[in-house]
């Protein structure tokens, strides 16, 4: 028989994403629309163990859709990373009524959520960071506003690169994972992608490329860096040094995770946020909402976090192709 369960908790733990918001109030609004209570985890499981825990009603999640960050608040949590911590946040669950909790955040996160869901409390995913990285799902709730607040800033900083007849490096976030360094790369045009999962500390065949470039005439040269690589001030002075062109580094950094999020966040995040509860609701544990061939689905959460992402070699080489 499957568990009934009367109270749904949630909480966005990790790096927050726009449209986290969107999700939760998916999750309240579903969660009493099918008669439950809700109960708000605020500060991530940090949150849980310091029982930061408030009743929600659907008041609670107006005027929040279009908002960035999470009103729940996000943290990361050493205490988590132990049995006597993991245990403590299944006895603060039981202590407050939660019997059903939907965990939004990354791989991470859905680690945290695995582990309540061993200790007897029913656990959904929801795939929530910027970075594109959760293997099981094709989205992550974030990610849209965030590359597009980034190919934005791109756009931005290649106007002046070209009056000025410069090279310019962006750093994009992604400590791991490229996908906001490759879809920025080819939507923004650049000259030179450098991805996380694929580069080789190939120097100068950047400074290669930037000279041949200057020979054909090109007014600009767009770098864009992978956080997880890094170092784009010390690559610029050895670039200028090099080539001889004025070379600048610029960092996006946090400014990719804020902002209102995009239709597309909101719409994703909203359907998901209901697609956890309706599992909820009809007994299921330890599962992570994905988005996958063009429809949303669910994945076991040991299987979802078994599997392997990585860049497309197909677009990989596209971006090289249209790059030069
Ligand atoms: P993300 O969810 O974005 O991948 P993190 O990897 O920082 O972000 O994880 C967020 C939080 O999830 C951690 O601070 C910790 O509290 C919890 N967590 C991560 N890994 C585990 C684990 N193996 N077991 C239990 N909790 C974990
Ligand atoms: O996981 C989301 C992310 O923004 C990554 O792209 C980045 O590497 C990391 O979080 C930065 O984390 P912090 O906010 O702790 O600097």
């Amino acid at each position: 028989m499957a568990k009934e369960i009367n109270t749904i908790g949630v909480l966005t733990s990790g790096g927050d994403a726009p449209g986290m918001n969107a999700a939760i109030r998916a999750v309240v609004r579903t969660a009493i629309a099918n008669g439950k209570k809700v109960k708000g985890i605020f500060k991530g499981f940090q949150g849980l163990l310091n029982e930061e825990i408030k009743d929600m009603e659907k008041s609670s999640v107006s005027d929040i859709i279009q908002k960035g960050g999470t009103i729940l608040y996000t943290a990361r949590c050493l205490d988590f990373l132990t049995e006597e911590g993991q245990k403590r946040g299944a006895d603060i669950c039981k202590k407050h009524g939660i019997d059903g909790l939907v965990v939004i955040g990354g791989d991470g996160s859905f680690q945290g959520a695995q582990k309540l869901a061993n200790l007897g409390i029913n656990a959904i995913g929801i795939p929530g960071t910027i970075d594109l990285d959760i293997a099981c799902t094709d989205y992550t709730i974030g990610f849209d506003t965030a590359v597009n607040t980034a190919m934005e800033a791109i756009d931005k900083v290649r106007d002046t690169s070209t009056s000025h007849e410069r090279c310019s490096i962006i750093e994009v976030m992604g400590r791991r994972a490229g996908y906001i360094a490759l879809w920025c790369g080819i939507a923004n045009g650049a000259e030179d992608i450098l991805l996380p999962e694929r580069y080789d500390n190939d120097e100068q065949t950047l400074i290669n490329n930037i000279i041949r470039n200057r020979k054909r005439g090109k007014k600009h040269h767009i770098i864009v860096n992978a956080e997880g690589i890094g170092h784009s001030a010390s690559m610029a002075k050895r670039i200028e040094a090099a080539t001889g062109v004025e070379t600048r580094a610029t960092i996006l950094g946090h400014m990719q995770r804020g902002g209102s999020p995009t239709c597309k966040d909101r719409m994703y995040a909203s359907i998901m946020g209901a697609y956890a509860v309706d599992l909820l609701c009809a007994g299921k544990s330890k599962r992570v909402v994905a988005y996958a061939h063009g429809e949303y689905t669910d994945f076991d959460i040991n299987e979802a976090l078994a599997m392997k992402k990585d860049i497309s070699e197909y677009q990989f080489n596209i971006s090289k192709i249209l790059s030069r």
